[in-house]
C-alpha cells in the first residue's frame, strides 16, 4: 500500500454525502492516497455503510482527533505533492474561503497554500438546485447564495483548481497527474 519515500496525495474527506462514493472511487484509482478526515466525514461514512477497517486496507486515513491538527507536520518534509478535497461541503468550502483552519481538512487546505503545493477542491453545492442521495432516500436541496458565491471566490485563489463536476473532479487529478509524471521524466 505505502510506497516509501514517494510524495502523496493528501485527500480530504469532508462531511458530504453527495459524491461521496463517486469520489472515493476516484480516490482508488490513484496511487500512493492518503485519506484525511473530518469528524463529521467520519460519522458520514459510517451512515453511507463504510467501514472504517476496509478503507484502511486501500488508504492510509488520518483522523481528526487532535485540536493542533498533528499530521500537518507532514506537508514540511515534502511528503506531499497534491492537496484534493473531495467531497467539499460548502462548510469545508466556507472555512477556506476565509482562511480559517479548524479542522484536519480545512488545516491540509492552508498547509498546502502556505507550502506552495497545489490543491484540487471538489465543491459539491455549485448549482442552484442539487438533487442528492441521503442515507435513506434522495432529497432535492437549493444551496444559498452565500454556497455559491464561496465556490465563485474560492475560484479565484491561486494554486487551487475548483471541480464542480465528478468530470471535472477527474479530469484536474489526471492532469496533475500528467504534470508531476511529465516532470520526472
Ligand atoms: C448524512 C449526511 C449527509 C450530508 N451531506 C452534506 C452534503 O452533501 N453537503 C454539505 O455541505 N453538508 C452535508 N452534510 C452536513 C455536514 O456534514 C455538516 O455541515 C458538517 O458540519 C460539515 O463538517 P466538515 O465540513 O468539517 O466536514 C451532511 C450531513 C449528514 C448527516
Amino acid at each position: 500500500m505505502k510506497r516509501e519515500n514517494v510524495p502523496r496525495i493528501a485527500w480530504g474527506l469532508t462531511g458530504s454525502g453527495h459524491f461521496l462514493r463517486e469520489s472515493l472511487e476516484v480516490a482508488g484509482t490513484l496511487p500512493d492516497v492518503d485519506l484525511y478526515l473530518t469528524k463529521a466525514a467520519a460519522e458520514v461514512l459510517n451512515m453511507y455503510g463504510y467501514d472504517m477497517r476496509e478503507l484502511r486496507r486501500r488508504f492510509r486515513i488520518f483522523r481528526d482527533n487532535t485540536a493542533s491538527a498533528a499530521p500537518v507536520g507532514l506537508f514540511y518534509h515534502g511528503h506531499y505533492h497534491t492537496v484534493v478535497v473531495a467531497p467539499a461541503t460548502s462548510n469545508t468550502v466556507a472555512k477556506c474561503v476565509w482562511g480559517i483552519s479548524d479542522t484536519l481538512v480545512t488545516n491540509i487546505f492552508a498547509q498546502a497554500g502556505k507550502c506552495r503545493i497545489p490543491s484540487v477542491v471538489f465543491a459539491c453545492d455549485t448549482e442552484p438546485e442539487v438533487t442528492t442521495e441521503s442515507p435513506s432516500e434522495w432529497v432535492t436541496l437549493y444551496p444559498r447564495r452565500v454556497d455559491l458565491e464561496n465556490v465563485d471566490k474560492l475560484k479565484q485563489f491561486e494554486n487551487v483548481t475548483v471541480a464542480s463536476t465528478l468530470d471535472e473532479l477527474r479530469s484536474a487529478v489526471e492532469q496533475r497527474m500528467a504534470c508531476l509524471n511529465a516532470s520526472s521524466s
